[in-house]
Protein backbone atom coordinates (compact mmCIF):
# COMPACT_ATOMS: atom_id res chain seq x y z
CA UNK A 1 0.00 0.00 0.00
CA UNK A 2 1.28 3.63 -1.13
CA UNK A 3 -0.46 5.38 1.86
CA UNK A 4 -1.26 5.13 5.68
CA UNK A 5 -4.88 4.87 5.96
CA UNK A 6 -5.54 7.13 8.49
CA UNK A 7 -8.66 8.53 9.12
CA UNK A 8 -12.02 7.16 9.76
CA UNK A 9 -13.04 7.48 5.71
CA UNK A 10 -10.60 5.97 4.54
CA UNK A 11 -10.27 3.26 6.46
CA UNK A 12 -14.62 2.62 5.59
CA UNK A 13 -13.09 2.99 2.09
CA UNK A 14 -10.43 0.82 2.18
CA UNK A 15 -12.62 -1.64 3.93
CA UNK A 16 -15.77 -1.28 1.54
CA UNK A 17 -12.73 -1.84 -1.39
CA UNK A 18 -11.97 -5.05 0.30
CA UNK A 19 -15.29 -6.13 0.82
CA UNK A 20 -17.05 -5.25 -2.42
CA UNK A 21 -14.39 -4.27 -4.80
CA UNK A 22 -13.56 -0.77 -7.21
CA UNK A 23 -17.61 -0.97 -6.57
CA UNK A 24 -18.29 1.86 -4.25
CA UNK A 25 -21.99 0.92 -2.69
CA UNK A 26 -22.90 4.45 -0.33
CA UNK A 27 -25.16 4.55 2.42
CA UNK A 28 -25.97 7.60 4.36
CA UNK A 29 -23.21 9.31 6.28
CA UNK A 30 -24.99 8.60 9.44
CA UNK A 31 -24.68 4.54 9.24
CA UNK A 32 -21.16 5.07 8.33
CA UNK A 33 -20.05 7.28 11.43
CA UNK A 34 -22.54 5.55 13.87
CA UNK A 35 -21.31 6.96 17.07
CA UNK A 36 -18.89 8.96 15.90
CA UNK A 37 -20.25 12.73 15.85
CA UNK A 38 -19.01 14.58 12.57
CA UNK A 39 -17.49 17.21 14.54
CA UNK A 40 -15.07 14.60 16.07
CA UNK A 41 -14.34 13.24 13.25
CA UNK A 42 -13.03 16.86 11.60
CA UNK A 43 -10.88 17.34 14.77
CA UNK A 44 -9.49 13.52 13.92
CA UNK A 45 -9.10 14.53 10.48
CA UNK A 46 -7.91 18.07 11.19
CA UNK A 47 -5.18 17.05 13.70
CA UNK A 48 -3.86 13.99 11.50
CA UNK A 49 -3.98 16.44 8.02
CA UNK A 50 -2.23 18.99 10.27
CA UNK A 51 0.44 16.28 11.16
CA UNK A 52 0.90 15.24 7.62
CA UNK A 53 1.12 18.63 6.49
CA UNK A 54 3.90 19.81 8.73
CA UNK A 55 6.22 16.62 9.64
CA UNK A 56 8.31 17.25 7.32
CA UNK A 57 9.25 20.50 8.68
CA UNK A 58 12.83 21.91 7.86
CA UNK A 59 12.53 25.55 9.05
CA UNK A 60 14.99 25.37 11.86
CA UNK A 61 18.13 23.45 11.73
CA UNK A 62 16.65 20.80 14.14
CA UNK A 63 14.97 19.14 11.31
CA UNK A 64 18.42 17.70 10.02
CA UNK A 65 19.43 16.43 13.76
CA UNK A 66 15.94 14.86 14.25
CA UNK A 67 14.83 10.46 14.11
CA UNK A 68 11.23 11.39 14.20
CA UNK A 69 9.26 14.61 14.31
CA UNK A 70 7.22 14.57 17.40
CA UNK A 71 3.66 15.81 16.73
CA UNK A 72 1.79 15.24 19.89
CA UNK A 73 -0.70 12.43 20.64
CA UNK A 74 -4.26 11.51 22.52
CA UNK A 75 -7.35 12.42 22.45
CA UNK A 76 -8.52 15.14 19.39
CA UNK A 77 -11.05 16.33 21.49
CA UNK A 78 -9.21 16.48 24.92
CA UNK A 79 -10.62 19.25 27.71
CA UNK A 80 -6.55 19.32 28.89
CA UNK A 81 -3.56 19.52 26.96
CA UNK A 82 -0.19 18.74 28.08
CA UNK A 83 2.91 20.89 26.96
CA UNK A 84 6.15 19.95 27.27
CA UNK A 85 9.06 21.37 26.22
CA UNK A 86 10.88 19.24 23.63
CA UNK A 87 11.06 15.48 22.72
CA UNK A 88 13.64 13.86 24.56
CA UNK A 89 15.97 11.03 23.28
CA UNK A 90 13.25 8.61 23.86
CA UNK A 91 10.60 10.94 22.10
CA UNK A 92 12.73 11.33 19.01
CA UNK A 93 12.88 7.47 18.95
CA UNK A 94 9.72 6.26 19.24
CA UNK A 95 7.81 9.59 17.61
CA UNK A 96 5.76 10.17 20.62
CA UNK A 97 5.80 12.83 22.95
CA UNK A 98 6.64 11.89 26.99
CA UNK A 99 7.40 7.91 26.56
CA UNK A 100 10.77 8.15 28.41
CA UNK A 101 10.74 8.22 32.60
CA UNK A 102 9.31 11.35 32.59
CA UNK A 103 6.62 10.22 30.57
CA UNK A 104 5.70 6.90 32.75
CA UNK A 105 5.88 9.46 35.72
CA UNK A 106 3.25 11.85 33.96
CA UNK A 107 1.08 8.62 32.93
CA UNK A 108 0.82 8.10 36.52
CA UNK A 109 -0.07 11.54 37.68
CA UNK A 110 -2.66 11.53 35.19
CA UNK A 111 -3.96 7.90 36.36
CA UNK A 112 -4.01 9.60 39.90
CA UNK A 113 -6.52 12.38 38.59
CA UNK A 114 -8.60 9.89 36.31
CA UNK A 115 -6.70 10.80 33.51
CA UNK A 116 -5.55 8.56 30.34
CA UNK A 117 -3.38 10.14 27.58
CA UNK A 118 -5.57 8.61 25.16
CA UNK A 119 -9.06 9.64 26.79
CA UNK A 120 -9.86 13.68 27.46
CA UNK A 121 -5.58 14.09 27.41
CA UNK A 122 -3.89 15.46 24.57
CA UNK A 123 0.01 15.92 24.53
CA UNK A 124 2.20 17.83 22.66
CA UNK A 125 5.60 20.07 23.18
CA UNK A 126 6.94 23.55 22.49
CA UNK A 127 9.49 22.26 20.09
CA UNK A 128 8.13 19.15 17.60
CA UNK A 129 12.54 17.72 17.15
CA UNK A 130 14.19 16.99 19.72
CA UNK A 131 17.41 19.25 20.60
CA UNK A 132 20.88 18.01 20.33
CA UNK A 133 22.00 16.88 23.88
CA UNK A 134 18.60 17.96 25.19
CA UNK A 135 19.95 21.10 25.60
CA UNK A 136 16.79 23.89 25.69
CA UNK A 137 15.44 25.14 22.65
CA UNK A 138 16.42 28.50 21.25
CA UNK A 139 13.92 31.34 21.18
CA UNK A 140 14.94 31.06 17.21
CA UNK A 141 13.73 27.53 17.12
CA UNK A 142 11.03 28.26 19.56
CA UNK A 143 9.56 31.38 16.79
CA UNK A 144 9.15 28.70 14.33
CA UNK A 145 7.67 25.66 16.30
CA UNK A 146 4.97 27.65 18.59
CA UNK A 147 2.26 28.45 15.27
CA UNK A 148 2.17 24.59 14.99
CA UNK A 149 1.18 24.36 18.81
CA UNK A 150 -1.01 26.92 18.55
CA UNK A 151 -2.77 25.29 15.82
CA UNK A 152 -2.80 22.17 17.28
CA UNK A 153 -4.51 24.05 20.51
CA UNK A 154 -6.89 25.54 17.85
CA UNK A 155 -7.73 22.20 16.84
CA UNK A 156 -8.17 20.11 19.64
CA UNK A 157 -9.87 23.07 21.76
CA UNK A 158 -9.19 22.18 25.02
CA UNK A 159 -10.44 23.61 28.32
CA UNK A 160 -7.21 24.30 30.14
CA UNK A 161 -4.04 24.16 28.60
CA UNK A 162 -1.64 23.20 31.49
CA UNK A 163 2.64 23.55 30.60
CA UNK A 164 4.93 21.81 32.08
CA UNK A 165 8.11 23.13 33.59
CA UNK A 166 10.04 26.39 33.20
CA UNK A 167 11.01 26.32 29.71
CA UNK A 168 7.11 25.06 28.10
CA UNK A 169 5.52 28.46 31.21
CA UNK A 170 8.41 30.77 29.66
CA UNK A 171 7.12 30.28 26.17
CA UNK A 172 3.79 30.33 26.61
CA UNK A 173 3.62 33.12 29.34
CA UNK A 174 6.28 35.07 27.26
CA UNK A 175 7.62 35.52 30.76
CA UNK A 176 10.80 34.70 32.25
CA UNK A 177 10.70 34.15 35.71
CA UNK A 178 10.99 31.22 38.25
CA UNK A 179 8.52 28.70 37.85
CA UNK A 180 7.61 28.78 41.45
CA UNK A 181 6.32 31.80 40.55
CA UNK A 182 4.80 30.96 37.35
CA UNK A 183 2.30 28.17 39.76
CA UNK A 184 -0.71 28.71 41.15
CA UNK A 185 -2.35 31.03 38.97
CA UNK A 186 -4.72 30.84 35.97
CA UNK A 187 -3.66 32.25 32.72
CA UNK A 188 -5.10 33.28 29.63
CA UNK A 189 -3.11 31.83 25.88
CA UNK A 190 -4.84 33.11 23.18
CA UNK A 191 -8.24 32.71 24.98
CA UNK A 192 -7.63 28.79 26.52
CA UNK A 193 -6.87 29.31 30.36
CA UNK A 194 -3.44 28.20 30.71
CA UNK A 195 -1.67 26.72 34.29
CA UNK A 196 1.97 25.76 34.71
CA UNK A 197 3.71 22.98 37.02
CA UNK A 198 6.32 21.27 37.57
CA UNK A 199 8.16 19.29 34.76
CA UNK A 200 7.92 15.86 35.73
CA UNK A 201 11.65 15.16 34.69
CA UNK A 202 12.41 17.66 37.62
CA UNK A 203 9.91 15.35 40.29
CA UNK A 204 12.12 12.38 39.31
CA UNK A 205 15.32 14.62 39.90
CA UNK A 206 13.87 16.06 43.32
CA UNK A 207 10.69 13.65 44.77
CA UNK A 208 10.74 16.57 47.21
CA UNK A 209 7.97 18.33 44.23
CA UNK A 210 5.68 16.05 44.29
CA UNK A 211 3.69 17.05 47.15
CA UNK A 212 3.45 20.73 45.56
CA UNK A 213 3.09 19.33 42.07
CA UNK A 214 0.05 16.76 43.57
CA UNK A 215 -1.89 20.13 44.10
CA UNK A 216 -1.42 21.46 41.62
CA UNK A 217 -2.98 18.45 39.26
CA UNK A 218 -5.79 18.27 42.09
CA UNK A 219 -6.64 21.90 40.71
CA UNK A 220 -5.95 20.86 37.09
CA UNK A 221 -8.70 17.85 37.78
CA UNK A 222 -11.25 20.36 39.24
CA UNK A 223 -11.00 22.81 36.71
CA UNK A 224 -11.35 20.11 33.37
CA UNK A 225 -14.31 18.59 35.64
CA UNK A 226 -16.17 20.98 36.67
N1 LIG B 1 10.33 16.21 28.08
C1 LIG B 1 9.50 17.03 27.39
O1 LIG B 1 9.41 18.21 27.68
N2 LIG B 1 8.81 16.51 26.40
C2 LIG B 1 8.85 15.23 26.06
O2 LIG B 1 8.15 14.83 25.13
C3 LIG B 1 9.71 14.40 26.80
C4 LIG B 1 10.44 14.89 27.81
Amino acid sequence: MGYQVTSPVHRYLKQQQELFGDNLYLSSPDNIFAGVSQGENDKIDSLSDFNAEICHCQKCPLGKTRTNFVFGVGDPKANLMLVGEAPGEQEDMQGEPFVGRAGKLLDKILRAIGKYRDNDVYIANVIKCRPPNNRDPLPSEVEKCEPYLQRQIDLVKPKLIVALGRVAGKTLLKQDIPLKDMRGQTYDYSGTPLRVTYHPAALLRNPGLKAPAWEDFKLIRDFVNN
